[in-house]
């Protein structure tokens, strides 16, 4: 267990949003090393795994609330609110076919309505600053698919004013939860996720 400076008393809460749908992959297993991380600098956890979840994918209605909230009701809802409420998040992902999974690529068209309400009806103001890292996990050892992948990661960032901070890229990955093996990749995500907490303090 990587030992960090301890931040106890922040009130900070950092939310994880596993894009795999694979259940102790190593999407879930680097997600789960970045919370502890958050955790043992002081933060709160709290963590969404997509996979596990129902909604749609966006259906481009644009019916959205003044508020952003898209009016489709689904397992979205528990996403806007979570959040809503977190001060760090940290969205991580696979890399399927060059690029993020298909159900985190869902979930970040469900903000559509966001986007709009923000940038075309201008009826919602940016909230508390937010602080976001990525991580994402591949077979091969490409990086254009890394590159894709974050530019979708931040584009989702860049719309609900989430200042991009930390990102660990973790290359030759294949088989079901083989990154237990890699100690080096274990201690990265713990490192990211405390690194996440003490932003509060560099702006
Ligand atoms: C549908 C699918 C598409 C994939 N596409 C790629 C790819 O384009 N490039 C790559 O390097 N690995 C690809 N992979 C391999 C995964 O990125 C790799 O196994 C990763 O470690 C899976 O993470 P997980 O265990 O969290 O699910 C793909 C896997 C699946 C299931």
């Amino acid at each position: 267990m990587l030992l960090v400076t301890s931040f106890k008393g922040i009130q900070m809460l950092i939310l994880g949003i596993n894009g795999s749908p694979r259940k102790l992959g190593n999407t879930d297993i680097l997600l789960e090393h970045a919370l502890l991380g958050a955790k043992s600098a002081g933060a709160e956890t709290n963590r969404i795994n997509l996979g596990e979840l129902k909604y749609a994918p966006c259906l481009s209605c644009d019916k959205q609330r003044k508020d952003g909230v898209c009016i489709v009701k689904d397992d979205m809802d528990k996403v806007y609110a979570d959040i809503d409420k977190a001060d760090g998040i940290i969205v991580a992902s696979p890399v399927y076919f060059g690029s993020v999974s298909a159900q985190l690529k869902m979930m970040i068209d469900r903000f559509q309505c966001y986007w709009s309400a923000k940038y075309i009806h201008k009826t919602i103001n940016p909230g508390k600053a937010k602080y976001g890292a990525f991580i994402c996990a591949e077979a091969s050892n490409n990086e254009s698919f890394f590159e894709n992948s974050r530019s979708v990661v931040k584009n989702l960032f860049v719309t609900l004013d989430i200042k991009y901070k930390e990102e660990l890229l973790c290359r030759g990955l294949e088989n079901k939860g083989e990154v237990s093996n890699n100690k080096e990749y274990l201690l990265q995500a713990e490192k990211l996720g405390a690194e996440l907490v003490k932003e509060k303090y560099r702006l």
